[in-house]
């Protein structure tokens, strides 16, 4: 399958993790793609391994004039910006909120919300000759719910889903769709604390908190930017695309799975009792 031919997409962060496997996917599926990050090395590697549709651009996203210059760098080698996929981002402040530094607070949101409306900002602006885009960006189960991650995280994810239905809302008539994609935990650089910088361990823990038993690999959630960058969603835009094994919906992993069987069961019997 070929979804991404000759389109020309900008991912940030895209030198490791979920923005790595999102490079990779979409030179596979005929795309060109530059790997705008602050991460050197891995990025020019990977540009390297990935050949002549795929280009390194060293970008701090908290920097307009970088992400302009990332997507002024993709229209100039590989034609019309197609995709815009704003990617890059950390933990950021952890804690109680009670002790949370207004610096690290600044400094989380730059990266994880302000950078998300550069993305889509400079991706429009980009875009609107042609009259056609996907723009993409990272929210996280923590977007969706609370409890998922830590507070400013938190806040920063729920923004990015606000900004993709009011972007979505103005950018329509443009033709230009944005949409998000909330992950659960994923297998990546990020979370390698998890399993003591082991990915195997991480990998082990994120199945073992997973209603379907299993880690979500970076993969898992390229395909889904893939989905949204791609004409298959032509119908979508506005939307946030949680894949997370169902955690968000209240399904449990599986330590907990004959207790919420219980629950149902009782729940079940009750609506029958009521039912007489
Ligand atoms: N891994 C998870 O469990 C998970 C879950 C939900 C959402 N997400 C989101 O997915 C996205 C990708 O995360 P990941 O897990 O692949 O992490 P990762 O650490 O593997 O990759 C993040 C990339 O962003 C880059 N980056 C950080 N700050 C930057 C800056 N100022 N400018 C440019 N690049 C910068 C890093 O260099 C790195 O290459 C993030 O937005 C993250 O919040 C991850």
């Amino acid at each position: 399958m070929a979804r991404m031919k000759d389109q020309c997409v900008v991912v940030t962060g895209g030198a490791s993790g979920i923005g790595e496997a999102t490079a990779r996917a979409i030179v596979e599926e005929g795309g060109a793609v530059v790997i705008a990050d602050l991460q050197e090395e891995r990025g020019h590697a990977l540009a390297g391994e990935l050949g002549e549709r795929a280009l390194f651009h060293h970008t701090d996203v908290t920097r307009e004039s970088d992400i302009i210059a990332a997507i002024a760098l993709a229209q100039d080698r590989y034609g019309p910006l197609g995709g815009m996929v704003n990617n890059a981002g950390i933990v950021g402040a952890v804690g109680s909120i009670m002790d949370t530094d207004v610096a690290a607070f600044d400094h989380t949101m730059a990266i994880l919300s302000r950078a998300v409306f550069l993305g889509i900002k400079h991706a429009a602006r980009a875009m609107r000759a042609q009259g056609k885009g996907s723009i993409v960006s990272l929210a996280s189960t923590a977007g969706v719910v609370g409890g998922q991650g830590p507070h400013v995280y938190t806040m920063a994810k729920h923004g990015v889903v606000g900004l993709t239905r009011s972007a979505a809302c103005e950018l329509s008539r443009l033709g230009i769709r944005v949409n998000a994609v909330a992950p659960g935990g994923t297998v990546t650089p990020m979370t390698d604390a998890l399993g003591d910088n082991n990915p195997a361990s991480t990998a082990q823990f994120i199945a073992q908190n997973s209603p379907l038993g299993i880690a979500c690999m970076p993969e898992d959630i390229a395909r889904g930017i893939l989905f949204l960058l791609s004409d298959e969603t032509r119908y979508m835009t506005g939307h946030t695309l949680v894949i997370d094994a169902g955690l968000t919906t209240g399904a449990v992993p599986p330590p907990f799975f004959s207790q919420q069987a219980d629950l149902l069961l009782h729940a079940g019997l009750r609506g029958s009792d009521n039912a007489k």
